[in-house]
């Protein structure tokens, strides 16, 4: 298995400062791509922010946070972050068409070697894969929000990932102190496959009357030890990201039990997404 050293994130948003951040600090060098100056420079002072946190928590040093951020090369130019890629990892918006754009472009620009990931919470890995000329070689590396904290990587094999590209996946995984676990490519594969119809649930709960949005959360986080309600948590991944991940599961298996709830539709419509617009279940 031959080493990866220089890793390209593209989009530096929640999920994608996060990935160069623990990448960073696992010593790999990380170029980070956005579409705008303003948006990488974010990027950048988010990692700051939160390398900052870890320097007075004491876990690690002035040193190694400045270490780390001097391994993050911002980009806004796709081709040029990625020509010397060993593995590229895409964390842009949940659009099929926007990340087949992006997969093409960098099938055409990468390295041949160069493993191709995605981050996506439920787009087909396999779909995604068909894109590119070596489906071989694609894989999906699912972080969780937030990234630095969180220690699971769900590793997702699409139908034609070979067992190299799986493997190098594990091993890069384990070397920034995550938990990889490595499953097949099915709607929602299993992490929000078994989350969301939880999170619908606790929502059809609020919609049916049985109790408030506080209540349902205390009962999952008292009685169940979950650190946050479902409702909690559901403002924390959004709203409408909820909502479309069920949608790629009541598509996906024609199974009625994962019908979006309609009181979740319609905040998705009225733009209460969850903390991001300030409110969702509970305000912000
Ligand atoms: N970056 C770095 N560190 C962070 C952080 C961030 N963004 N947010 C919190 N932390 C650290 C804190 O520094 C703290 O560290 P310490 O234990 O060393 O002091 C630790 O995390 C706990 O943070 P807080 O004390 O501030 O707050 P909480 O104890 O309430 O924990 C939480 C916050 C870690 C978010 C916790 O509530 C939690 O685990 N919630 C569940 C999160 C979850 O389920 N995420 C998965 C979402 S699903 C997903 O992402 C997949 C997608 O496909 C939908």
């Amino acid at each position: 298995m031959s080493e990866l050293k220089n890793i390209t994130v593209i989009g530096g948003g929640t999920m994608g400062n996060g990935i160069a951040q623990i990448f960073a600090l696992g010593g790999f060098d990380v170029n980070l791509t956005e579409t705008k100056k303003e948006l990488a420079d974010r990027a950048i002072r988010t990692i700051d922010k939160n390398l900052s946190r870890m320097v007075s928590k004491e876990k690690i040093g002035e040193e190694e946070k400045n270490t780390a951020l001097d391994r993050i090369q911002p980009h806004l130019d796709l081709t040029a972050a990625i020509e010397n890629a060993d593995l590229v990892i895409e964390a842009v918006p949940e659009q099929f068409e926007l990340k087949k754009k992006i997969f093409e472009k960098v099938d055409q620009y990468a390295p041949a070697h160069t493993i191709l990931a995605s981050n996506t919470s439920s787009i087909s890995i396999t779909k995604l894969a068909a894109v590119t000329s070596h489906p071989e070689k694609f894989i999906g590396m699912h972080f969780f929000n937030p990234v630095p904290v969180m220690k699971l990587i769900e590793v997702i094999n699409g139908l034609k990932t070979d067992k190299y590209t799986t493997e190098t996946v594990i091993s890069v995984s384990k070397k920034l102190d995550k938990m990889p676990v490595s499953v097949n490519d099915s709607p929602g594969f299993v992490s929000n496959r078994v989350l969301m119809p939880m999170i619908n649930e606790a929502i059809f709960c609020v919609y049916e009357g049985v109790a408030e949005p506080g209540a349902v959360d205390e009962v999952m986080k008292l009685g169940m030890a979950h650190p946050m309600g479902p409702l909690r948590l559901a403002d924390f991944i959004g709203l409408d990201v909820c909502l479309d991940i069920l949608n790629v599961l009541f598509d996906g298996y024609k199974d009625p039990k994962y019908r979006p709830c309609p009181l979740l539709v319609k905040m998705v419509e009225a733009g209460k997404l969850g903390d991001k617009t300030g409110e969702g279940f509970f305000k912000y």
